[in-house]
């Protein structure tokens, strides 16, 4: 059983974040799942459909989000952003892999300048520093040249920094197909195995869409 930290950060695309739970969760990982404040926000705002004001109590979206991805109990450790004892929180612990998913702007820059204030920080901080894999599924646009730099600067310390940019080739009809594209690439570069993706020239290669004007009217 691969073991796998899945951080969800404040940026706009919690879907990515409940796809990539189930996904991780049905390849029978072991998944260390870390919210921040803003991340519970936008699972409020975006999954549970509770409005735009910050959630009262956002340990309690966690635990319905949880709940709704669908994952099977005891496969998934629900852990505390200010958990700092957290075995993820200690390149000691054998983590291979950690992916986070939306990643804010914000927490972004907090890993290119390796603060680690909070779990999924410092998380990330762990996974660079032991040469693991961390993917960064960042979603901002337009980006300042702050985000561009950042960008260059976890890439350079060893992070995949994968912008929430769906291609459009394997003929999309609806948003599942969009994002299961989206975190289908993130979990092949973080080698946990899924069935997200048609691959291009295998299988037959892309089903022709039913209608290209679907969604267009
Ligand atoms: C509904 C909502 C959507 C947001 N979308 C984005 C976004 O797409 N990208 C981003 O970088 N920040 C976005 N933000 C702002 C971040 O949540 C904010 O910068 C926060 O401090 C990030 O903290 P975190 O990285 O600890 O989660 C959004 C905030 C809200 C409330």
């Amino acid at each position: 059983m691969k073991r796998i930290f899945l951080g969800v950060t404040g940026a706009s695309g919690a879907a990515y974040a409940a796809t990539a739970l189930r996904a991780m969760t049905d390849a029978d990982c072991e998944v260390g799942l870390c919210v921040s404040r803003s991340g519970a926000h936008v699972i409020s705002h975006e999954i549970l459909r509770a409005g735009r004001q910050a959630p009262a109590d956002p340990d309690a979206v966690v635990r319905e989000f949880v709940t709704r991805s669908g994952a099977a109990a005891g496969q998934v450790t629900v852990l505390g952003l200010d958990d700092l004892t957290a075995p993820f929180a200690s390149g000691s612990s054998l983590a291979p892999a950690a992916l986070i998913c939306p990643c804010s702007g914000s927490t972004m820059a907090a890993i290119a300048h390796g603060t680690g204030r909070n779990l999924i920080q410092r998380c990330a901080d762990v996974m660079l520093k032991e040469r693991r894999t961390l993917v960064l599924m960042t979603r901002e646009t337009p980006l300042s040249l702050i985000h561009i730099e950042n960008m260059a600067a976890v890439t350079r310390a060893g992070a995949i920094v994968m912008p929430a940019s769906p291609g459009f080739y394997h003929h999309p009809t609806d948003v599942s197909d969009l994002v299961d594209f989206m975190v289908g690439k993130a979990l092949d570069h973080l080698g946990v195995p899924h069935g997200l993706l048609a691959r291009w020239g295998e299988d037959g290669g892309m089903p022709p869409p039913e209608d290209p004007t679907k969604g267009m009217r």
